[in-house]
């Protein structure tokens, strides 16, 4: 099946991302502007006020499960001082828009097609809360909630999300987690091993991820390698020791899992 969203996820690799615009200086003469009035002038064109969500030239994360494309400050400099950013989500088949949060907004979540399954935490204390959103659906996700998205259907699936910041912000929680002192993420899991915290490291996938294994055998589809762009860049205070060999674990990919017990 050639989907619309492999067309549109190979005409965002195929073009525009390498010739990613610079909005910064455009972004500062916003900023700068005294007024409202001043800042809707220093936009001169109206295809400043355009965000081209199918054909973007900025602002799209993506992973091995599809992509999301954020329309924020950076991406589309007409948000500025106005306080509101809109994302849309690309899910293909089972794709995962990992756990996350927004360190700066709330999320509206508008679901187009497809079944979109969400969970959420919103802190402490809070139930975990789950939906399935069926087209014309909505959800939302307070303020530094954890939320995931994935798409339950095998066809691609789409959501709209609004958001109520210009710069919302995303912290995708095993990326970071894992990206803390190893010794103190052992730690937290109960004095796990430090090789094991760096096994558990090296197998995260970027978002959009392939998602359960539940999902991928109802429609047919073979784990693959996913790219791990997006772990949490190492300096001295979160090292991995030097002699330390992290743990190997079953990936999942090289035959198609049976059981929901996998060896990690
Ligand atoms: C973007 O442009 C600004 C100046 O307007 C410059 O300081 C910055 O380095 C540029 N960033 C990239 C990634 O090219
Ligand atoms: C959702 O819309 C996209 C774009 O039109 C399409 O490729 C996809 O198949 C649709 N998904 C469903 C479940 O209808």
């Amino acid at each position: 099946m050639l989907s619309f969203a492999t067309v549109f996820l190979a005409s965002i690799v195929g073009s525009s991302l390498g010739a990613a615009v610079n909005n910064t200086g455009l972004v500062d003469t916003l900023r700068d502007a005294a007024t409202a009035v001043d800042r809707v002038n220093d936009l001169p064109k109206d295809s400043q006020f355009v965000f081209d969500f199918f054909n973007p030239t900025a602002g799209v994360s993506t992973g091995a499960g599809g992509s999301v494309i954020l329309a924020n400050v950076a991406s589309f400099p007409a948000v500025v001082g106005n306080g509101a950013a809109m994302a849309v989500g690309i899910l293909e088949p089972c794709g995962m828009n990992t756990p996350h949060t927004h360190p700066r907004a709330t999320e509206i979540q508008f679901n187009v097609n497809g079944t979109i399954r969400t969970g959420m935490i919103t802190e402490n204390g809070g139930r975990f809360i789950m939906t399935d959103l069926q087209p014309g659906q909505m959800t939302i996700f307070p303020q530094g909630s954890i939320h995931f998205q994935i798409n339950e259907g095998c066809e691609p699936a789409l959501f709209v999300s609004g958001l109520n910041s210009e710069d919302p912000g995303a912290l995708q929680i095993a990326q970071r987690f894992l990206g803390l002192p190893p010794d103190i993420v052992a730690a937290t899991l109960g004095d796990i091993g430090i090789e094991e915290v760096m096994g558990l490291n090296d197998l995260i996938p970027d978002s959009v991820a392939l998602g359960t294994d539940e999902c991928l055998q109802r429609c047919g589809i073979t784990r693959t390698s996913q790219p791990t762009t997006q772990q949490q860049t190492r300096v001295s205070g979160n090292a991995f020791p030097s002699g330390v060999t992290a743990s190997t674990y079953a990936t999942g990919y090289q035959s198609a899992p049976t059981t929901s017990s996998k060896s990690h």
